[in-house]
């Protein structure tokens, strides 16, 4: 069934979704490239801090724990069964959003656009391709299940939708100082 197909993928692609609001929250701190340049430019900039990394990379790995365990009640509401997150593949939901954001700074650093400069089409979709590039790594089988090609092309259309506007939440709640 396609709808069951489509709220699992989306399901399962929570864990990636709240690292990155998690970093905004209880990001700052030392930056990992430690103030390192490349070219007269920032390797990753200030916005990208190991304590954001940690807290990101934990909540989304907290996220996919507590999914496994509301998964049995809302399967009973919506009537099909729902992915559920081995640890490993939690971890790399969540940190594979982390390195995929910090990919899109280094992209973004290389191209001269200073830190919180948006990047359209990156800034929505690095961290989808890192969590997925990661969990595909990381367990191949459960991310075939998970991930058949329609619910992979349906993530890909909604996650920039979600993801511009929870940020416009952020923004508007003044955590976020970009809208993007
Ligand atoms: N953040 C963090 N560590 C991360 C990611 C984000 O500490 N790995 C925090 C930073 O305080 C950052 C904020 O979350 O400023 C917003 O994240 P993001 O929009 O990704 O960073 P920007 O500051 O916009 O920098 P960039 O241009 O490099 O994306
Ligand atoms: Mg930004």
């Amino acid at each position: 069934m396609v709808g069951s197909l489509v709220v699992g993928a989306l399901w399962a692609m929570l864990p990636a979704y709240v690292p990155n609001n998690a970093a905004v929250i209880f990001g700052g701190g030392r930056p990992i490239d430690g103030g390192r340049t490349w070219g007269g430019r920032r390797l990753l900039g200030d916005g990208k801090t190991w304590r954001g990394t940690l807290a990101g990379t934990l909540a989304g790995t907290l996220l996919a724990l507590v999914l496994n365990r509301a998964a049995p009640v809302v399967e009973g509401l919506v009537g099909f069964v729902l992915p559920t997150f081995p640890l490993a593949v939690g971890v790399a939901l969540a940190f594979g959003a982390m390195l995929g954001d910090i990919g899109a700074s280094f992209v973004k650093r290389r191209t001269g656009r200073e830190r919180g400069a948006a990047f359209p089409g990156l800034d929505q979709l690095d961290f989808v391709v890192g969590a997925l590039g990661l969990a595909a790594l990381v367990a191949p089988a459960w991310f075939a299940a998970t991930f058949p090609p329609l619910a992979l092309v349906v993530v890909l259309a909604a996650t920039p939708v979600l993801h511009l506007v929870t940020n416009g939440i952020a923004y508007l709640l003044r955590l976020k100082d970009e809208p993007w």
